[in-house]
């Protein structure tokens, strides 16, 4: 038996990917949700809901942040600019909204005394150490020197000029924040890292709903529905554990639901079983497409560059497997969605909404 879980939470990030989702979780649950965003359209569908109280603000209000706080038993922090494209040219913006601006949140939660759920990243692992022994070598096929573990696994970010890590820099700083801040305060803190989530409301669709570059989900999407090559940065060789955000969700309810299990520690939330390339994502999501539109795909997949891509600056996680013992013990959490499953879904979805083909 689960112990009982709190009946309002205060979701800082509502109106966002995992936000949106999140919040549909729980008030499916008939738990409150106290939902801030500076924007809606991803929970538009919920707004009216009841037991759904969306509140539209900047969390550099601080007031309104304390009261959102307050009126809520939980709190689940999901506020942050985590887009690969911006870590570099915007350096700044992402230290600020990552870092800076969850501190505020952070003083609150510890002053009214609730546990603070911080969503952080597995980008804080960095690169593998495996990525820097020789190919073929011993050291590169242990699965200790690659598989992710929150007890032990070193977090190896690459040098100051490659901004890419920038946005790993700020969440591992407020990861120890929150570590320092259970130890001195009495803090009730957990932290999520999350693998690639995938599902719908996943970012924007580039040149549709907006411009730049979103993650990858959304730059093939927007490929598929404009009938062009699907490109693969250096070839698509780096490995992702793509996770559905619907097991994502069960997750972060299990954490909220077990205080005590989850209180003062790291959680892994992905899924091993989901491992692929991105050129191996990019063939599968081209499958996707031709189950959903019934056509053959004519055009292919191009490779690009990193640097021609993101710019200066860039280097890329190679591998990212999470060891998920900790939350299958405390949690009692499994990933169950299998990628194709995820991929037939989201692109079907896209194709039902946009249609099979836009100008290209
Ligand atoms: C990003 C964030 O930085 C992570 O913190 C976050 O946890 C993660 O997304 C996530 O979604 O959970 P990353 O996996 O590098 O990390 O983000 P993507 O932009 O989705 O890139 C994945 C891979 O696809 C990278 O190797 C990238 O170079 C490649 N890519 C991206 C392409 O090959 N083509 C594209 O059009 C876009």
């Amino acid at each position: 038996m689960s112990a009982p879980g709190p009946s309002t939470v205060c979701v800082l990030g509502a109106g966002g990917f995992i936000g949106s989702h999140l919040v549909e979780g729980l008030l499916r649950e008939g738990r409150r949700v106290v939902g801030v965003d500076q924007e809606s359209p991803k929970v538009e569908h919920l707004l009216g809901k009841p037991g759904f109280d969306f509140r539209l603000f900047d969390l550099r209000d601080e007031a309104r942040l304390r009261r959102a706080v307050e009126d809520a038993d939980a709190v689940v922090n999901l506020a942050s600019l985590c887009n690969p494209a911006l870590y570099s040219p915007r350096g700044l913006e992402v230290v600020e909204s990552n870092f800076l601006r969850a501190l505020p949140v952070v003083r609150a939660c510890r002053e009214r005394g609730r546990h603070l759920v911080q969503f952080s990243t597995c980008e804080v692992y960095g690169r593998t150490l495996a990525s820097y022994a020789p190919e073929g070598s011993a050291f590169r096929a242990d699965p200790a020197n690659w598989v992710l573990s929150e007890e032990r696994t070193p977090l190896v970010l690459g040098p100051v000029e490659r901004t890419r890590w920038s946005y790993a820099a700020a969440k591992q700083l407020l990861e120890r924040v929150l570590v320092a801040e259970g130890r001195e305060h009495g803090l009730r803190w957990t932290v999520v890292r999350p693998f690639n989530f995938l599902g719908t409301r996943m970012d924007y669709l580039p040149g549709i709903e907006g411009e730049g570059t979103p993650r990858v989900l959304a730059c093939f999407l927007a490929a598929l529905l404009r009938g062009a090559p699907l490109t693969l940065v250096d070839g698509g060789r780096a490995r992702r554990c793509f996770t559905a955000v619907e097991d994502a969700v069960d997750a972060t309810i299990r954490i909220l639901d077990r205080p005590e299990a989850a209180g003062g520690r790291v959680f892994n939330v992905g899924n091993p079983g989901n491992e692929v390339t991105i050129a191996g994502l990019a063939d599968r999501m081209i499958r996707a497409w031709e189950a959903a539109t019934g056509e053959r795909w004519a055009h292919g997949t191009r490779s690009v560059p990193a640097e021609e891509f993101y710019g200066e600056g860039y280097e890329d996680s190679d591998r990212r497997v999470p060891d998920v013992e900790r939350a299958r013990t405390l949690l009692g959490w499994e990933p169950r969605r299998p990628l194709d499953e995820v991929l037939r879904f989201v692109v079907g979805e896209t194709v039902r909404v946009h249609g099979a083909r836009l100008p290209g």
